[in-house]
């Protein structure tokens, strides 16, 4: 079936110093160049989005821009034969919602190559409930697991635990049967916290609280740490020997103000997490592992609000402010 002309979308237009967002109209011929079409069932809706549509926020390279790094649907044409009409697929990251038009489209195109085919167990809904904070908290918690972190080695520390990547962390590695210990700012969190899997619930003043001293008592056999600055240093100096931090992200600030003392006293890594260019090898693990044996507790239910393009604007404002608790979806085409 031939694309409508037109179709619904949100758009995020910059003009001088400002950005004009809201629910627009696309036309089919403004989608950018690439072999497969897909018919965008659900988007979500990620930190990295919010900073697309504020002026300072230094993540979309071109206006107008549709944004939504991530995307999940039907293919409604294809040129690739590696990607069939008809088939569920997902795409996040890469320049999607960034560089090129995003998921909070009914339509996208992207390259064959970005394309992930939807994994068994995962329905369109639940693959962008995880969407880009699920993906990096998969690939957090499997790069911990190559490094040796088991399920034995003591308890794991999430920092920023309501937030998207935070969340989905807690629900995955609780599924796989690691002890979480959750950090969090939000007071009122707690329960929804113990609800995804955490054995323990910290409060954010502590993990992020600056330290005159470069090593405490160990703790942690390992952190996903998805907010980087004082809490990157606060795991560093906590992780017990040989054990390992995951740093994705930078709600606390990105400078990491600490010693070398951690990797030369302790053997600690600290390893580096992105979802954004993450090779096809990567996204294919990582997201049959997240529909198996890292399948977030809470993904049916808990961790998911909803909104649908005309409910997007006020989750913006909500992550920018380090408000939102776990992940919205968007309604697109379902
Ligand atoms: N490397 C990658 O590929 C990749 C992929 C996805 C995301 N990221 C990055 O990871 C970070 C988190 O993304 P997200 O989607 O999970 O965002 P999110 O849903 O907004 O969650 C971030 C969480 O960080 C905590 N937080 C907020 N302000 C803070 C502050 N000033 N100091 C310390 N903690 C604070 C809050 O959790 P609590 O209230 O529970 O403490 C908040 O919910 C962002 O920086 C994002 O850009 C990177």
């Amino acid at each position: 079936m031939p694309l409508p002309e037109e179709f619904p979308a949100f758009l995020a237009t910059k003009s001088d110093d400002a950005v004009d967002r809201g629910p627009a109209t696309l036309a089919a011929a403004d989608l950018p160049e690439g072999e497969v079409t897909i018919r965008v069932d659900w988007s979500s809706i990620n930190y990295k989005d919010a900073l697309a549509t504020i002026p300072k926020g230094q993540v979309a390279q071109i206006s107008p821009l549709v944004p939504g790094i991530d995307l999940a649907g039907e293919v409604v044409e294809s040129s690739d034969a590696s990607v069939a009409p008809g088939s569920e697929v997902l795409a996040t990251g890469y320049d999607i919602g960034v560089a090129r038009h995003g998921g909070w489209a009914r339509y996208a195109r992207v390259p064959a190559a970005w394309v992930v085919p939807l994994p068994d167990g995962l329905t369109a809904r639940e693959a962008m409930t995880l969407g880009t904070a699920g993906l990096t908290a998969g690939l957090s918690i499997h790069a911990l697991e190559s490094h040796g972190v088991t399920p034995d080695a003591g308890p794991v520390l999430v920092l920023g635990a309501s937030g998207g990547v935070g969340s989905t962390a807690v629900g995955a590695l609780s599924t796989a049967g690691y002890e979480v210990h959750a950090a969090t700012g939000k007071a009122d969190e707690h329960d929804y916290l113990k609800g995804l899997g955490a054995a323990e619930v910290l409060d954010r003043d502590e993990v992020t609280a600056e330290s005159k001293r470069p090593l405490e008592s160990q703790r942690w056999a390992a952190t996903v740490d998805p907010i980087g600055g004082a809490g990157t240093a606060y795991a560093l100096r906590t992780t017990r020997y040989g054990g390992a931090v995951a740093v994705s992200g930078l709600t606390a600030g990105p400078k990491l103000d600490t010693t070398v003392l951690p990797f030369i006293l302790r053997g600690v890594s600290l390893l580096g997490v992105d979802s954004v260019q993450a090779s096809t090898d990567a996204r294919n693990t990582v997201w049959s592992r997240l529909a198996t044996d890292l399948r977030p507790r809470g993904l049916d239910d808990a961790i998911a609000r909803e909104v649908d393009l005309d409910g997007i604007e006020p989750v913006l404002d909500a992550l920018l402010a380090g408000e939102a608790v776990g992940r919205t979806v968007v309604r697109v085409s379902a």
